[in-house]
């Protein structure tokens, strides 16, 4: 039987499966009000799918800590109570299906404020619920974005207690799992690059201090986060620059640091944080990224990017690249991806007893 239907344990969580759900936002709170930020029937439909498809993991979408981090104003948000008590529906169903209910923590920073991908994707302003967004320097992400306010050390402090409050409530919610958001150009990755961090302060400069505020955010999410529960961290493993920006080694480096600071997955995707970099995609681009932290480091990894077939994600596992597999936009279109491939390769996955006469 392939790994993809073994049970891993990563402190004392025990995730039934390696078929994982990466977080994926769905841009579908309410902008402003009362219910800002705040999940609701269509979060729990769209989670509550991929649970009963057999899913082992799900990472909740990119959640802001702050409605400043929102990388739109329809993101989900876990900044007051309001929020933890409508997460608390969906941990409970995914729970009850024998799911682990993770989350991914983040702020924005400079690519924070767009309007919806279906309406263009654009940033925007007051005039459409957007706000001015922040970062390790005032330089924008391209011509479309505007310049973002370089964050002063005192505002850096603030957000890093934000990451620990939004913990404090996502445990308070139900979840297993934090994921910290360090990839795709948003704040903590910007910060990690050189190419988007021009900082000449204590957090700026040398892969010290560049790698400091990410450290500081992963120390503050592991204190109010239980010894028994994982931490997992979502790197960009490269900017994908011919010359310079945030490597490949940079990243091998920077997990054996994530590892000492007690993360126990390092959930490996690329780009995001440089406007127009050619990105060669194709079917499991970024697994050489995992499998690299994985031979070189004692991290687990989870691979992630264009993993679609069953006998791909199983090779993944079997050839020791990854720990386990992240499908996205395959579990967009196939809720019971996990149970298709259970079928095909000869596991099993859990299917709700409602469901008992299609196994
Ligand atoms: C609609 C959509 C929303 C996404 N939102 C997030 C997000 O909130 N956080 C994140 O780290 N990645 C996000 N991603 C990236 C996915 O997690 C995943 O890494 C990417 O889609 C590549 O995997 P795939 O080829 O299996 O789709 C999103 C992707 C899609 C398609």
């Amino acid at each position: 039987m392939s790994a993809l239907f073994e049970p891993i344990t990563l402190r004392e969580v025990t995730i039934p499966n390696r078929v994982w759900m990466p977080p994926m936002c769905q841009y579908s709170a309410e902008p402003e009000g009362p219910l800002a930020g705040v999940p609701h029937d269509w979060h729990l439909a769209h989670y509550g799918a991929r649970a009963t498809g057999g899913t082992g993991l799900i990472i909740v979408e990119a959640t802001a800590v702050s409605p400043e981090g929102r990388i739109s104003p329809y993101d989900l948000g876990l900044w007051n109570d309001t929020q933890v008590e409508a997460f608390r529906r969906i941990t409970r169903f995914l729970t009850a299906q024998g799911v682990v209910p993770a989350i991914q923590l983040a702020h924005g920073g400079r690519k924070a404020s767009t309007d919806q991908p279906w309406r263009g994707g654009a940033p925007v302003g007051p005039e459409a619920h957007g706000w001015q967004p922040v970062a390790p320097s005032a330089v924008s992400f391209d011509e479309r974005h505007p310049v973002p306010t370089e964050l002063t050390v005192d505002q850096i402090q603030e957000i890093v207690g934000q990451f620990a409050d939004a913990a404090r409530r996502a445990l308070a919610a139900g979840f297993d799992v934090a994921e910290v958001h360090g990839a795709h150009g948003y704040l903590i990755n910007e910060f990690l690059s050189p190419y988007s961090n021009q900082r000449t302060d204590a957090y700026g400069g040398s892969y010290e201090n560049r790698t400091r505020f990410a450290l500081e955010v992963v120390d503050a999410v592991r204190a109010v986060w239980p010894e028994e529960k994982p931490v997992f961290f979502r790197i960009s493993a490269t900017d994908w620059l011919q010359d310079g920006g945030w490597t490949a080694d940079d990243t091998v480096r920077f997990a054996r640091d994530l590892h000492a600071h007690g993360v126990d997955l390092l959930d490996v995707s690329t780009g995001g944080n440089v406007s127009g970099a050619t990105i060669p995609t194709g079917p499991g681009y970024q697994v050489p990224f995992a499998a690299r932290v994985k031979a070189e480091t004692p991290l687990p990894v989870a691979a992630v990017g264009l993993i679609t077939e069953a006998e791909q994600a199983a090779k993944i596992l079997a050839n020791g690249e990854a720990d386990a597999v992240l499908l996205g936009r395959e579990l967009l279109r196939n809720p019971s991806w996990a149970r298709h491939a259970a079928r095909e390769l000869g596991g099993e996955v859990n299917v709700p007893d409602q469901y008992h006469r299609s196994v």
